[in-house]
């Protein structure tokens, strides 16, 4: 299955994709990840990315598309793949149009995470990422067992530089105004699903297998 993941920062994009991933075994592909990573490596992208992601603006298109046309070609896409925060504007969105339309196939499905914009503030500011294997962790909503240590590998949690209140904000606002437009995009075309990410991590993977479920008989069919 080939699917993006839609939805405001702190939404739960990357809570809910590292679950099915690691469920079904579609790659999780997250460009906010892949940048971050290249910024701690000090790498060309880092150097690249990093003023653009610690001002909470959008990385440029030309960078990130070429990232991302990199990866859904590797050979463990050949099943599909989770888009977890790409595209991110109409430009990319095209884009992965004219990638898919190359390659003969379809994007599948685009479940968008609705979550009241108010609530979204505290999900970043309260969010710790392991500097270890990356899982997510929320100081109140998703504690880990021991504060400050990661229960998958015991590596330590660490607040991300983009996630400060007034950072926060200005993702929001990029949201809004570049993001947001793409469910008008996604519902003509007749792939969008809507998921409530405003209930317990749970209750919205429940939601989100029911919805997967749908995109798979409608792919069956
Ligand atoms: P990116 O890393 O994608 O950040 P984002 O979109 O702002 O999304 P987040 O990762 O903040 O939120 P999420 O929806 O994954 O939520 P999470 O599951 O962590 O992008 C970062 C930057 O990279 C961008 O600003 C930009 O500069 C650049 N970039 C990335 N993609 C780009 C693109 N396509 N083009 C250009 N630039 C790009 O959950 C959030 C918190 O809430 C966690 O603490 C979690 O534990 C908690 N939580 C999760 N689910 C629930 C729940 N149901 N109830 C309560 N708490 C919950
Ligand atoms: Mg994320
Ligand atoms: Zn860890």
């Amino acid at each position: 299955m080939r699917l993006v993941f839609l939805g405001p920062p702190g939404a739960g994009k990357g809570t809910q994709a590292d679950l099915i991933s690691e469920k079904t075994g579609l790659p999780h592909i997250s460009p906010g990840d892949m940048f971050r990573k290249a910024v701690k490596e000090g790498s060309d992208l880092g150097r690249k990315v990093k003023e653009f992601m610690d001002k909470g603006q959008l990385v440029p298109d030309n960078v990130t598309i070429s990232v991302i046309r990199d990866r859904i070609t590797q050979p463990d896409c050949g099943d599909g793949f989770i888009l977890d925060g790409f595209p991110r504007n109409l430009r990319q969105a095209e884009e992965l149009d004219d990638m898919m339309a190359e390659a003969g196939l379809d994007l599948h499905g685009v479940v968008n995470f609705e979550v009241p914009l108010d609530i979204l503030i505290g999900r970043s500011v309260g969010r710790r990422v392991c500097r270890g294997c990356g899982a997510t962790y929320h100081v109140e909503h998703n504690p880990p067992r021991s504060e400050g240590v990661c229960d998958a590998c015991g590596g330590p949690l660490t607040h991300r530089d983009d996630d400060r209140e007034e950072t926060v904000k200005r993702r929001l606002t990029v949201y809004t105004e570049q993001t947001e437009p793409l469910i008008e995009f996604y519902l003509r075309k007749g792939i969008l699903v809507n998921v409530s990410g405003d209930q317990p991590v749970v209750a919205v993977t429940r939601d989100l297998e029911a919805a997967l479920d749908g995109i798979k008989r409608k792919i069956a069919r």
